[in-house]
């Protein structure tokens, strides 16, 4: 048997290996164990916490994502307040920027030229080598205390690295998102009918302000430090800082450099300029700044800038060609998308033929005519789109575009949505496209996962008539298949097992799986964990689809319409019929010590999150109740729980738990 100091040694142990592997992973991409090994620590080391809560540290690399309260950021004066940079745009701009700088300092300089990450600016506080704050940008004066959302980001150290960093310091950098994260998130939100982010900026900043750190830990952030700030910095030069910050657990760019000549800086910004586009990231141009900071401290600063450094902007990639027509896409859930075919034009590496256009609003507000000379952006350097007209070019017969009133597949009128931006189609059961696109969403791997059976077969299948709609698929027989042009026997064979196979798909999945708009894979997660089963989801009233964790009003009257829909109601029994799971799997009581209990969860926790404390009170037979009543039988409660709460857990005499009494009261049952 082991001793608790034994256990405590090996939780450090794991801790520690944990940490330095997760640096050489996620900052130095260099790292020395597998993903399986690394795995296999991180679960032993959550297994021992979960054993043995007493050694419970807030700073652990499992508890990264720690309570999921939602609550509105706190605004937070900055120290050193966060200004902007000047801009340039061409290089005389930069020898001008360069004899200025030269003017006022008489001793040799050099500058470091870096890369001008294009994401949104953090200020991270550390005490002692602890994380303690992260606030963003703000108005550069005030920012949003964002910590819990920061903490989640695997290239922020939460503790430093070594011994020799200053107590006290503030380190700045810019979070973004890799392309890679990016195109995950706009087809994730994509697949449940929300309007996709412009570029990896917006990405960034909007899950810098979610409410939920769990759902910014799934989005996948990064971040590039460039600045410390401190009173005791143990080196006098920008660059030997910024080395010396890497050592201490931050990520640094490799692409940082110095230099004494500004024809040499500007030969550094040519070579970057062209190989920018090979990154996985976006930038959107370079930082030039001088290095000493007894010369930074001499040449001061502007209302808004400092006078020591100078950003260097790159020149969006634009082409410039002919649009040819417009055509108008329909997605799974009816949403309009205008496609404007281009003649084919070179950019940014790639052959351009086709570009978004987005809206018809966004047509409208370019005057972009069919015929007209256009440039065309990559967006975010991924999806080209149209950014303008050259109106000189412009034929004098051309007319403004008569945007579609009419689906295009079916007919059926148009209708557009107050506040959102695109036109649907109404016609959801009976439009091809739709019905295609939902099917290829419900055999999609995050849905039912039924491999086999790709976009072209799903296309194949229904318009040879074998398929009408998702619960169909069940139908389908191996001679229907072999029948098809190109598939053979094994192919019909592989079908009909992954069928087979999807029908041990868990609820929370098939729910996604469905289509209803705005249920994405979360959501649908939480929603199935919730209500367990189809029935009571579909027999729900909207307030009681409220009181769903990231269920609003959007989302709940999509839910209010599918489930009045009878083609919905025929469908699901359908499915029913076919064996899918339309109920979630229920774990087995641990224990039934919280049998006919019903706890209200409230405040923020140290030792689990809220979500793992609702888990466990289902594990001990209790049940979960969202607000105090008579029949409450007491509240878990955490800090900073609600005065509203506490005052009514008072006055209808309903007892009050911490979160040791609840941790001792369950043990060992
Ligand atoms: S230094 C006094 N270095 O650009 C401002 N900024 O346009 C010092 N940025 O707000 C900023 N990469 O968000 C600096 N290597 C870099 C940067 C960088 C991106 C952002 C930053 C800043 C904005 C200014």
């Amino acid at each position: 048997m082991n001793t608790n100091s034994e256990i405590e040694a090996r939780i450090k142990r794991l801790r520690d290996i944990l940490n330095e592997q997760s640096y050489k992973y996620y900052v130095l991409n260099a790292p020395d164990i597998s993903d399986i090994e690394f795995d296999k620590l991180m679960h032993e080391l959550k297994m021992l916490e979960e054993t043995y809560p007493e050694f419970y540290d807030a700073n652990s690399p499992t508890v990264r994502v720690g309570s999921d309260i939602t609550n509105t950021f706190e605004q937070v004066r900055h120290k050193y307040p966060m200004l902007s940079l000047a801009n340039t745009y061409n290089e005389n701009e930069l020898y001008e920027f360069d004899k200025r700088v030269r003017k006022e300092i008489t001793t040799p300089v050099q500058y470091v030229c870096e890369l001008k990450f294009d994401g949104t600016a953090i200020s991270l506080i550390y005490e002692n080598g602890i994380l303690k704050q992260a606030i963003t940008r703000g108005d550069g004066t005030f920012g949003d205390e964002v910590t819990a959302n920061v903490r989640t980001v695997k290239s922020v150290p939460l503790i430093l690295h070594g011994n020799n960093y200053p107590s006290h310091f503030e380190i700045r950098g810019e979070i973004y998102m890799p392309h890679k994260s990016f195109e995950r998130l706009n087809a994730e939100k994509e697949d449940i009918g929300e309007t996709p982010f412009a570029n990896p900026r917006n990405a960034a900043a909007g899950t810098l302000k979610l409410q939920n750190p769990q759902l910014v830990a799934h989005r996948g952030l990064d971040c590039f430090f460039y600045t410390l700030y401190g009173e005791n910095l143990p080196y006098t030069s920008h660059y030997d800082t910024l080395q010396e910050c890497k050592s201490w657990g931050f990520k640094v760019s490799e692409a940082m450099k110095r230099f004494s000549f500004i024809e040499e800086v500007i030969e550094y910004i040519h070579f970057w300029d062209k190989k920018r586009k090979t990154l996985p990231y976006d930038t959107d141009g370079m930082v030039i700044k001088v290095d000493s900071f007894a010369q930074q401290q001499l040449l001061g600063f502007t209302a808004k800038a400092p006078r020591w450094a100078v950003a260097y902007k790159f020149k969006a990639e634009q082409a410039r060609t002919r649009l040819i027509s417009i055509d108008y896409q329909v997605g799974r859930t009816g949403a309009i998308t205008p496609v404007a075919n281009l003649e084919p034009v070179k950019l940014a590496g790639t052959t351009v033929k086709r570009a978004s256009l987005h809206n018809a609003e966004q047509i409208a507000l370019l005057d972009i005519r069919i015929g007209d000379m256009v440039y065309v952006e990559k967006g975010g350097e991924i999806i080209p789109k149209i950014v303008g007209t050259d109106l000189s070019a412009r034929d004098i017969f051309s007319i403004p575009v008569n945007y579609i009133t009419c689906c295009p597949a079916c007919g059926t009128q148009l209708v557009k949505v107050e506040n959102e931006a695109k036109h649907y189609c109404p016609n959801q059961l009976h439009c091809p496209p739709q019905i295609v696109g939902r099917m290829i969403h419900f055999i999609s791997r995050k849905a039912m996962n039924i491999d086999g059976l790709g976009e072209e077969t799903i296309e194949m299948l229904y318009q040879n008539g074998l398929v009408h709609d998702i619960a169909d698929i069940y139908s389908l027989k191996k001679e229907q298949l072999v029948i098809l042009e190109r598939l053979g026997e094994k192919s019909a064979d592989n079908i009909i097992n992954s069928i087979e196979k999807s029908k041990q798909v868990p609820f929370s999945r098939v729910l996604f799986a469905l289509g209803i708009r705005f249920v994405g894979e979360t959501t649908a997660k939480k929603i199935a964990k919730v209500v367990g089963n189809i029935d009571t989801l579909s027999s729900a009233s909207k307030e009681q689809l409220l009181e769903i964790e990231e269920v609003g009003d959007k989302i709940a009257d999509s839910i209010l319409s599918y489930f009045s829909d009878e083609t919905s109601i025929d469908l699901i029994k359908r499915l029913k019929v076919a064996g899918l799971n339309f109920s979630e799997y229920k774990k087995e009581p641990k224990s039934d010590i919280l049998a006919n209990k019903n706890i209200v969860i409230s405040g923020v926790f140290n030792h689990h999150s809220r979500e793992e404390y609702k888990e466990i009170i289902e594990e001990y037979g209790g049940k979960n109740v969202s607000s105090i009543s008579s029949k409450t039988s007491f509240v878990l409660a955490g800090a900073n729980m609600g005065p509203a709460k506490l005052q009514k857990a008072e006055k209808l005499g309903v007892s009050i738990i911490d979160e040791i009494q609840f941790l001792e009261m369950i043990q060992n049952r």
